[in-house]
């Protein structure tokens, strides 16, 4: 199939790419498209220097991006074909759009998730999540060859107390926070990072470890409010830490967000624990061969607004 950048189908595609989520909003990913595909690259140039060393975050973004161009393509009625890094070294993956197929009702939902999906940092209800929904979010990420585990009290109480460590260790180093700030600032006219009304309100009991985007001394006027004293957690494993094996948790962990949305469950990536090498081997089961790649606390909420995006047209590299 003969593709060009400036037909409106190989748009719609790269404009539900680039809605994927990123770390700190970098939007890490460039795209080139040829004559039967879509070349996706990683964008090393905004690779998080200091909590993102290994380029795992950076990994699982685009991996993200990568599930939401298969998923455009096989809602317009072609199936995908995913080529995992083919011979230049730096192309993440080539997807190209395949045999005509027509998509079952649970990919259409997951597709009309993609644009709606959101981060909530805001505080969620006391309500628990089902288990079958829970066990639909299993389904998601094992589609995906990926692991998810519903936390029970006691390994949340744990986890959440080694987040806690996590944060302070990262809030204390200058250089996270110098990092933080070039990401977090109030330019309007910026496309990517996370602008101070994304910050989210901040637990007025002070319990809950989540990332505070604030680079600064608290910003006047952000609120404090009650936040969950329960919160569900559920962690996104792989069975390989390898690079291609990150890109893959990266598409198991869009596809366990959009079925998320689907659900209307609010959710937040809450990763600073594995951000930091040695805390992380303490998350990891050394009983279980299996990597942590994401956490997510999640719930119901009011709904949180988008963050900004670069149009797909400055992410194509045209060669
Ligand atoms: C690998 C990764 C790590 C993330 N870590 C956090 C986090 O610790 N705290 C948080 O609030 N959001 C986190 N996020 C969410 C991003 O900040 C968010 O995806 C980005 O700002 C774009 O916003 P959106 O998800 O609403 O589209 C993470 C996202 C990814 C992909």
């Amino acid at each position: 199939m003969a593709l060009r950048a400036d037909d409106g189908t190989t748009g719609g595609w790269l404009d539900a790419a680039v809605a994927a989520p990123s770390v700190h909003n970098t939007q890490p990913w460039r795209f080139s498209v040829h004559d039967g595909g879509i070349d996706v690259r990683a964008d090393p140039a905004r690779r998080l220097r200091v909590i993102d060393r290994d380029h795992r975050s950076m990994l699982l973004s685009v991996g993200a991006a990568v599930f939401n161009l298969r998923l455009a393509i096989a809602l317009d009625g072609r199936l995908p074909v995913l080529r995992p890094f083919p011979a230049d070294g730096v192309t993440v993956a080539r997807i190209e759009p395949g045999r005509p197929g027509r998509p079952g009702p649970g990919l259409r939902a997951l597709g009309g998730a993609v644009f709606r999906r959101h981060t909530n940092r805001g505080p969620y209800a006391r309500a628990v999540v089902p288990a079958r929904v829970l066990d639909e979010l299993r389904a998601a990420a094992a589609a995906e060859g990926a692991e998810l585990t519903a936390l029970d009290r006691v390994r949340r109480d744990a986890l959440l107390a080694l987040m806690i460590t996590a944060d302070a260790a990262q809030r204390g180093d200058p250089a996270y926070r110098r990092e933080l700030a070039t990401w977090t600032a109030a330019d309007p006219t910026r496309r990517d990072g996370i602008p101070p009304a994304l910050f989210g309100p901040r637990d007025a009991a002070g319990r809950l470890p989540l990332r505070d985007f604030d680079p600064g001394p608290a910003a006047p006027g952000r609120p404090a409010v009650a936040f969950e004293p329960h919160p569900q957690l559920v962690v996104l494993s792989s069975r390989s830490d390898a690079r291609a094996a990150r890109v893959r948790a990266g598409q198991a962990m869009q596809r366990v967000l959009l079925t998320a949305t689907v659900r209307g469950l609010a959710v937040q990536p809450m990763t600073q624990v594995l951000e930091l090498p040695r805390l992380r081997r303490v998350v990891a089961d050394p009983a279980d061969p299996w990597f942590p790649q994401m956490i997510l606390r999640i719930g119901y909420a009011l709904p949180a607004p988008p963050s900004p995006r670069r149009a797909w047209s400055e992410v194509l590299t045209t060669h």
